[in-house]
């Protein structure tokens, strides 16, 4: 692939894909097409910038004439483009409708139109629904529970159905939680890592038991290029961390790391429909070439150290509409809270 358009580039896990590709010798021609909404942030691609073959372009996936323009001149689709939060789809749901599906069936339209050699859709394991026991492969039933996860889903069936019907040469991945620098502060290492630092309270859902696992952004970037270089058409891959954690679990490392004490932490009232425990099985991509690279502890204090070094990033972001999103998300929580222990 020569020339790629990585849509949602500057948000968290498409800019560490781009300036990834670009930090390398010999790298394919990168546009990003991202619409800059709250997630999305230039300052996460400032090393970049002004690489000779890099391209920004500010704009929507689900503007179809400005997709068939760009999709004309490039061979190659890697969709990051997503209303990403759950808690956000539970009370806004229509943006994620419009660009984790409809935005998708656009992009698809126009790689199907201009014939190219690979589309890959960023998928998540939040597809499948809660996990009780075990993990889910790529062909276990999809069980989405919350908007954001069903508009995924959504996003993956059209794109499974342009494999079949048009024999467009699609993958998908589905991957666990990331985490890493330049995540937007909503998400929740990123957040209590920042509360921490400024001795606010730091809201945990319910008893805190909910299992994720957790993984490197980085680890997952290679995933993404491992399987747009080498994915079998038509395929879908799981990318897990093998990094299960309770959220407490998780909290308390997070506490640890910058010496804060667990008085911080308030369990609050839960993510309604939340689920409780995310698990894949991640053979499949495995057997392509792929193991993460990252042990979870280093990059957990390496990911604490970013925070804590880079207020300049992180600090405009919880100013402005930020405040009023967390006010409206967690005010009433934080009032019924309880302290952990
Ligand atoms: P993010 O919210 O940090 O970034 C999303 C980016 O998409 C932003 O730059 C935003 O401006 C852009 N965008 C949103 N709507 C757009 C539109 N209509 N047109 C163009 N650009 C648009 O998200 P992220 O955490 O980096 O996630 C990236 C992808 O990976 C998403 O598809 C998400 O579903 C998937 N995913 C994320 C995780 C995770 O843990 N963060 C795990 C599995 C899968
Ligand atoms: O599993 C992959 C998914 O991981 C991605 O598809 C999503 O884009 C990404 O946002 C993430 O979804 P989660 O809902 O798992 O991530 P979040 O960081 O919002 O929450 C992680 C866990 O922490 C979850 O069990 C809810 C809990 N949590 C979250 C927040 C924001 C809290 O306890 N308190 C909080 O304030």
């Amino acid at each position: 692939m020569t020339r790629l358009i990585v849509t949602g580039g500057a948000g968290f896990i498409g800019s560490a894909f781009v300036r990834g590709l670009l930090s390398r010798g010999n790298p394919p021609a990168v546009t990003v097409l991202d619409k800059l909404t709250y997630a999305g942030n230039l300052a996460n691609l400032a090393e970049v910038a002004d690489h000779p073959e890099y391209t920004f372009v500010h704009g929507d996936i689900a503007d179809a004439a400005l997709v068939d323009e760009l999709a004309r001149d490039a061979d190659a689709i890697v969709n990051f483009a997503a209303e990403s939060h759950v808690d956000r789809s539970i009370t806004e749901p229509g943006a994620f409708l419009e660009t984790d599906v409809i935005g998708t069936f656009v992009l698809l339209e126009a790689a199907r139109k201009h014939r190219h050699q690979r589309f890959v859709q960023v998928s998540t394991d939040e597809v499948y629904g809660h996990v009780e026991t075990g993990h889910t492969d790529e062909d276990a039933t999809l069980r989405p529970r919350s908007p954001y996860a069903a508009s995924k889903a959504g996003g993956d069936l059209l794109v499974g159905a342009y494999s079949t019907t048009y024999e467009l040469p699609v993958c998908i991945t589905r991957s666990s939680n990331n985490f890493g620098p330049y995540q937007y502060p909503e998400k929740v290492i990123p957040l209590f890592v920042t509360n921490a630092i400024d001795d606010e309270p730091l809201p945990l859902y319910g008893d805190g038991l909910q299992v994720r696992d957790w993984l490197y952004v980085e680890d997952n970037c290679a995933a993404i290029e491992l399987v747009l270089e080498r994915g079998e058409p038509g395929t879908t891959y799981n990318v897990g961390g093998g990094n299960e954690l309770t959220n407490l679990e998780l909290t308390r490392m997070i506490l640890e790391l910058l010496d804060k004490p667990e008085s911080l932490v308030r369990s609050v009232p839960d993510r309604p429909g939340h689920d409780r425990r995310y698990a894949v099985d991640a053979s499949r991509i495995q057997a392509l070439g792929w193991a993460p690279s990252h042990d979870f502890r280093t990059a957990l204090a390496d990911t604490v150290r970013w925070y804590r070094d880079r207020e300049d990033w992180w600090r405009p972001l919880k100013d402005g509409d930020y405040v009023e999103y967390y006010r409206r998300q967690y005010a009433d929580r934080l009032a019924a809270g309880t302290r952990i222990g």
